[in-house]
């Protein structure tokens, strides 16, 4: 009864959204060393240039459900992006591999270098923006958005991660590793500590980090809330700016959710009295990577790097 009425809810979404294409599977394209799925949404009316949003699911999930429970496909539509949707092959419980040695290092193996190769197939293929490459996921989604923008600083422009954990804080032996200590809270590192793990996994890179965008309940019992703090002196360190939120923003977007930015580059949303099963708040991901504009003001790699946009004026002025 459950089943068949969600079901129908799905079907009824999915005519409801009344989408210009459909969802396709994509084989060979690229170094998959795990064998992790490709599943693509291309609008039909693409503009040329288009960004790319990729959203891998939480444990127990699959791409089909994201494609559903997400409205990245139809936001696609109106904006003009491309959403690409990961379908993990660790059938035992369909969590992302997050514990890895290759997941952990830049083009290193593991789910993260599967995963890796889908964006850059889909950049080559349909002449993407690669200064626009967007991450977002939920829970074991979440926790692979942290391990793609630490181990691939080059790749993305930003990410958004709903429920997860730090970069490395399930880090262990083999691929479908779950780290009790991590989920529980109880991995406690600082800034410096937390830092070196992202740093180590790309040694000798200096180039552009991608911004980074991260919710978490208060009364999560699946990934302990503790996580969001460790998130936060991680990422504040690898930018190297201070654990002093810039900016505190109380009930926003929802009563009850407070956003603390670090600057430009980081933001982090506590949601009181939410558990780990955290809403997803659509507009809050689509500003954050500025997926509504259009042109060439939008946030991207060059906007978020002041070299090199002075540059590109230079470029401009001597052409
Ligand atoms: C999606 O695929 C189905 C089955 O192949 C087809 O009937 C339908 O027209 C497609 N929809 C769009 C919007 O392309
Ligand atoms: C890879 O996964 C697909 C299912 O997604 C399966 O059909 C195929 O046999 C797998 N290949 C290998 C080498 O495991
Ligand atoms: C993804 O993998 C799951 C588990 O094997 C499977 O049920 C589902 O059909 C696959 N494809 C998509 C698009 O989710
Ligand atoms: C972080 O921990 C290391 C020990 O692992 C210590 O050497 C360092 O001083 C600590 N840094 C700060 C800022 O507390
Ligand atoms: C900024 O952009 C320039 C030109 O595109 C590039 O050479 C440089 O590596 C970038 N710097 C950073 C920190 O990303």
């Amino acid at each position: 009864m459950l089943l068949s009425t969600v079901t129908l809810l799905s079907v009824a979404l999915a005519s409801a959204q009344q989408l210009s294409s459909n969802l396709t599977q994509i084989t060979d394209f690229g170094p998959n060393p795990r064998n992790v799925s490709m599943y693509i949404y291309v609008p039909a009316n693409l503009p040329p240039n288009p960004p790319i949003l990729v959203s891998p699911h939480w444990c127990h999930g699959t791409a089909q459900q994201v494609f559903e429970g997400r409205p990245w496909a139809s936001l696609g539509d109106q904006y003009g992006f491309i959403s690409i949707y990961p379908n993990t092959s660790n059938l035992a419980d369909q969590c992302w591999d997050v514990s890895s040695k290759e997941s952990l290092t830049h083009d290193g193996g593991g789910d993260a270098l599967g995963i890796v190769s889908m964006v850059r197939w889909a950049l080559k293929e349909y002449g993407a923006d690669k200064d626009r490459l967007f991450v977002t996921g939920t829970s074991s989604g979440a926790m692979m958005t942290n391990v793609l923008i630490g181990s691939y600083p080059d790749v993305f422009a930003a990410g958004s991660a709903w429920a997860g954990v730090p970069f490395g804080c399930f880090a262990g032996n083999g691929y479908d590793v779950w780290s009790d200590a991590c989920a529980t809270g109880k991995i406690i590192k600082n800034g410096t500590e937390w830092a070196a793990l992202v740093k180590n996994a790309y040694p000798g890179y200096t180039g552009f980090r991608p911004k980074f965008q991260t919710l978490h309940g208060t009364v999560d019992n699946v990934l302990n809330p503790q996580n969001l703090k460790e998130q936060i002196k991680q990422w504040t360190s690898v930018f190297g700016i201070s654990q002093v939120p810039t900016e505190v923003t109380k009930d926003t977007p929802l009563p009850g959710w407070t956003r603390s930015r670090y600057g430009e580059q980081f933001e982090a949303y506590e949601a009181a009295g939410v558990d780990h099963n955290i809403p997803n708040q659509v507009d809050v991901v689509m500003d954050f990577f500025d997926l509504k504009c259009s042109g060439s003001k939008c946030f991207s790699r060059r906007s978020g790097n002041v070299t090199g946009m002075l540059l590109e004026c230079i470029d401009h002025l001597v052409v």
